[in-house]
């Protein structure tokens, strides 16, 4: 998947412009508040249907104006694909795919594969576990539309149970009916999220090592209910239920479920010597820079997943991320990324790229280098 072009017209700063990709290594330098994250927020919302920072939709219009519209040209293996969003000011967005209006926006996932990284993914090692489920999410809504549905059904669910738990009319019959459904869901979410893990895990630990120079090696474990099958993992999803009934009812929310799971990151450094390295948990014991490279390696694994299973290469889109890097760090990246489509964001360079580069300034691109 190679995107082509972006058009934007009345876009948070933007007021009309046409970008044209090349196939490699794309790069936006500007100062701050020129435009650069806007564009990947543009890119990213045809992508996924919605942005990364704004809440409301009707944010990205540009001030005072009603209507905005972005359009993606994408060429994948199957032919060229167009993605088009309108935003308004009144009224609900409506997105296209290849001129045909979608009702779902889970009809989107996968039509433009996506990696997003930012200073915030930088930071997924040491975040709350929100941050990490939604990292599995968003790859395995992108990889599988069943997937997200699965993931949307289950959020309905849950807010009814809470909204039943909240009302203070919970009872043990009425409460029953949701958990069957609610882990019957659940389970679905726990079993695909346990197996994008299992085949994360040496991806990631490859490109850990390939960044740290051989020296560490990184370990993935996904917590959360046992159990390989749906049958197994519902069950025992059910009896945490039950377990938890009383607390449910006096704290008004529901306690236990896919939506408290959590990815474990663990180090083992590798430097020899015959004694026996130490296994640390890297949140609560790695340094800085330790969990640094293992987001990296993390969404580095989360590209290469991706382009082994759906046969069509995301697009890699790195904002700001380089100067959270020391140079050795960043060139690494861009070398191991190198065989995909990126867009990437700096404020300036401190060393030689290759690749299409273009200078931002209030909004108006100049194509410094083809
Ligand atoms: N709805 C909007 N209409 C018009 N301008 C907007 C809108 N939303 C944001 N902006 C402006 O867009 C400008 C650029 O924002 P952007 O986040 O893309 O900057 P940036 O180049 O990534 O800067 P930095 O290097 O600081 O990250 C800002 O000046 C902001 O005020
Ligand atoms: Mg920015």
């Amino acid at each position: 998947m190679f995107l082509k072009s972006l058009q934007l017209k009345n876009f948070r700063n933007y007021e009309k412009t046409n970008i044209q990709f090349s196939n490699g290594l794309n790069v936006f330098v500007g100062q701050n508040a020129q435009g650069k994250t806007n564009l990947i927020e543009a890119v990213l919302l045809t992508s996924v249907g919605k942005s990364f920072r704004a809440s409301k939709d009707k944010d990205m219009i540009k001030f005072e104006k009603e209507h905005a519209c972005i359009t993606t040209f994408a060429e994948t293996e199957g032919g060229r694909e167009r993605v088009d969003i309108h935003l308004f000011a009144n009224k609900k967005k409506s997105i296209l795919i290849n001129d045909v209006n979608i009702l779902k926006v889970g009809e989107l996932m996968g039509v433009v594969p996506t990696v997003i990284f930012t200073p915030k993914e930088l930071k997924i090692v040491q975040s709350s576990p929100i941050e990490r489920r939604a990292f599995l999410d968003i790859a395995l809504s992108q990889m599988s539309k069943g997937y997200f549905y699965t993931l949307m059904r289950y959020e309905k669910i849950l807010s009814q149970r809470n909204k039943l738990l909240k009302s203070g009319k919970a009872e043990e019959c009425s409460l029953s009916v949701w958990d069957v459904q609610l882990a019957l869901e659940g389970a679905k979410i726990i079993k695909q999220r346990k197996e994008y893990i299992e085949r994360l895990k040496k991806l990631v630990r490859d490109a850990h090592l390939f960044l740290s120079d051989g020296k560490e090696e990184l370990f993935l474990e996904y917590l959360s209910f046992e159990g390989d099958d749906i049958v197994m993992i519902s069950e025992n999803f059910e009896k945490a239920l039950v377990d938890d009934r009383e607390k449910d009812i006096r704290l008004g929310y529901t306690n236990s479920g896919s939506h408290k799971d959590d990815i474990k990151i663990s180090l083992q450094s590798c430097q020899g010597g015959g004694g026996v390295d130490k296994c640390i948990d890297l949140r609560s014991f790695g340094s800085q820079g330790q969990q640094r490279t293992a987001a990296l390696a993390l969404k580095i694994g989360e590209l290469e997943l991706f382009a082994n299973h759906k046969k069509e290469r995301p697009i890699l889109l790195l904002d700001d991320v380089l100067s959270e890097l020391d140079k050795t760090r960043a060139k690494r990246l861009i070398e191991r990324v190198s065989s995909f489509q990126t867009l990437l964001t700096a404020t300036h360079l401190d060393f030689e790229i290759e690749g299409r580069i273009f200078l931002i300034h209030n909004a108006e691109l100049k194509l410094k280098k083809f």
